[in-house]
């Protein structure tokens, strides 16, 4: 397994084949991704937003989209976006990875933490969370517009 960065830190794609490779894993966890999933993807990386890859040869076996930032509550943190495991690959260690190279990612960059917000239903997610040493710190409240 190898873990690749599609985009730089100025939110450019340097991997245009794999992010165009990675759209049928990140809609295994966002089916709602609109159709033109690469303009999509352009204005969430114009907005910080970063895409690592686990691949294996020409395939992708999971994806992070993830970005870095400071706020008055931590100082900066790694938060995750997405993370997902192409289904025919888990319970593999891809997820694991992802996680690791993420960890090493933010301390990199002075990050203090890696933060995520998990929806409610997602209870198999939160197990891998959970043993992965995140702990549950808040809850996060949307209201729709
Ligand atoms: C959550 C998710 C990303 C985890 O990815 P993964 O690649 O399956 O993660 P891992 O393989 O590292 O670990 C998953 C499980 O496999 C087990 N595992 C890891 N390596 C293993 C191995 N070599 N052999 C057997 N089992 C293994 C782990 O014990 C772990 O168990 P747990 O989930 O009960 O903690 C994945 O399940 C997924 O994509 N889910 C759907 C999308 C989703 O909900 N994403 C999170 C959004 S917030």
């Amino acid at each position: 397994m190898q873990l690749i960065e599609i985009t730089d830190g100025q939110g450019r794609i340097i991997a245009p084949d794999w992010l165009q490779a990675a759209e049928a894993t990140h809609r295994q966890l966002r089916p709602q991704l609109p159709p033109d999933y690469a303009t999509k993807m352009q204005r969430v990386f114009a907005q910080g937003g970063r895409m690592v890859l686990a691949v294996d040869g020409e395939a992708v076996l999971g994806i992070a989209v993830w970005r870095c930032f400071e706020n008055t509550h931590q100082g900066a943190q790694v938060y995750v976006d997405d993370l997902v495991t192409d289904d025919a690959h888990r319970s593999q260690g891809v997820g694991h990875a992802l996680i690791e190279w993420l960890s090493a990612r933010a301390r990199m960059l002075s990050a203090t933490a890696l933060t995520l917000d998990s929806g409610t239903q997602r209870r198999e997610a939160h197990r891998f969370y959970l043993r992965e040493r995140f702990d549950i710190t808040s809850f996060h409240f949307n209201k729709n517009l």
